[in-house]
């Protein structure tokens, strides 16, 4: 059901210190540690003797130790260490584990799940990710199928019902359509653009308009400002707004799955202007904080409530309308990856409107 072919990210650079983490991955259970020279590696979690589990174990000179009989595997997957043998015993020419790729940037890992095939791409780079104003969420374990939480985190035709306590309107209305949608070369992103039509605008919460204009910087409606969308074949899907001060504000979902109904959720939000002051990026910090969980609960909420358990693709015959596009978009681009290794995507792949 999932592409294997594909990077996917396990986890912040900053949860990877000193300890390993325990993830799974794409119904691949895998632990994270670094190595003596700090760079991330990612092993299968079970151990080659008695499949004790890694995730559990530590850290020792760069190498994973397993926490049941002690044995040692570097960043390669070989065993390196066998206490009971003594200094001089031979290790078993067996005693290896799985390792993944790793790919380590712009604070972020992500791993490669597929044992079989070497990657021959990277995620792309976004200057966004490096600016000095970046508040990030803490990983998130989300119930709710891959597809629909992807969806979910790049449609905003939800937002003013599913939201409405939160940062949604308090009216729902029409949205502006979304146009000039597009489909990289390489077909792992796609983009669309949503222009306002001012006689369309729609009634922002008091919430919304509040951290619109304090954190969007915009004095109109801020609800109606004008966007892009990306989802790319990593999960990571990007509003952009352009401000007023021709830095952009950037708000990212990254979703990660972890089998058929769950994914790992990393979100943030990018102010790219460096003069932001300090008491600024403290708002955006208590605002992302407070109202950031209660937003995802929502969005937990609606997707596990739908179908996530007796649809792990979920809805089987979807009817979409202008709103889905990017949705969709990024459906048919992630099932053409799983059609070309072979595989069948669990959700239909899409009707057309
Ligand atoms: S099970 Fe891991 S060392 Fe024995
Ligand atoms: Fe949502």
């Amino acid at each position: 059901m999932f592409a294997t072919q594909n990077w996917y990210c396990a986890a912040r650079s900053d949860d990877v210190l000193n300890k390993p983490i325990a993830k799974k991955i794409v119904n691949t259970e895998m632990v994270l540690f670094r190595d003596s020279e700090g760079f991330v590696k990612s092993l299968a979690a079970m151990c080659a003797h008695r499949g004790g589990n890694l995730g559990s174990g530590r850290c020792i000179d760069g190498n994973l130790e397993c926490p049941w009989h002690g044995w040692r595997y570097d960043g390669e997957g070989n065993c390196t260490h066998v206490p009971s043998l003594g200094p001089d015993g031979k290790i078993p020419g067996a005693a290896k584990v799985q390792a993944y790729p790793v790919h380590e940037a712009q604070g972020f890992i992500y791993v490669w799940p597929n044992s079989e095939a070497i990657p021959d791409w990277k995620p792309a780079h976004h200057r966004f990710l490096d600016a000095k104003y970046h508040v990030k969420g803490a990983c998130r374990l989300q119930k709710g199928n891959f597809i629909n939480t992807v969806e979910g985190s790049i449609d905003d035709s939800h937002v003013h019902i599913a939201h409405r306590k939160t940062i949604g309107a308090s009216t729902a209305v029409a949205l502006a359509p979304i146009q000039n949608v597009t489909v990289d070369s390489d077909n792992r992103g796609v983009e669309g653009f949503m222009k306002w039509d001012t006689a369309a605008k729609r009634k922002a919460s008091r919430v919304t308009q509040w951290m619109n204009k304090h954190l969007l910087g915009v004095s109109e409606d801020p609800a109606t400002h004008d966007k892009s969308f990306r989802a790319e074949m990593t999960g990571l899907v990007i509003h952009r707004y352009r401000k007023q001060d021709e830095h952009d504000f950037v708000v990212y979902g990254i979703t990660t799955p972890v089998d058929e109904c769950h994914n790992l959720f990393f979100a943030g939000f990018i102010d790219t202007n460096p003069s932001r002051s300090l008491i600024g990026n403290l708002i955006y910090w208590l605002g992302f904080r407070s109202i950031g969980p209660k937003v995802f609960d929502e969005d937990e909420g609606v997707i596990t409530d739908a179908i996530a358990d007796r649809f792990p693709g979920g809805h089987p015959r979807p009817i979409s309308v202008n709103a889905d596009t990017m949705g969709l978009a990024f459906r048919r681009m992630y099932a053409s990856h799983v059609f070309a290794e072979g595989g069948e995507p669990a959700w239909p792949a899409a009707r057309p409107n």
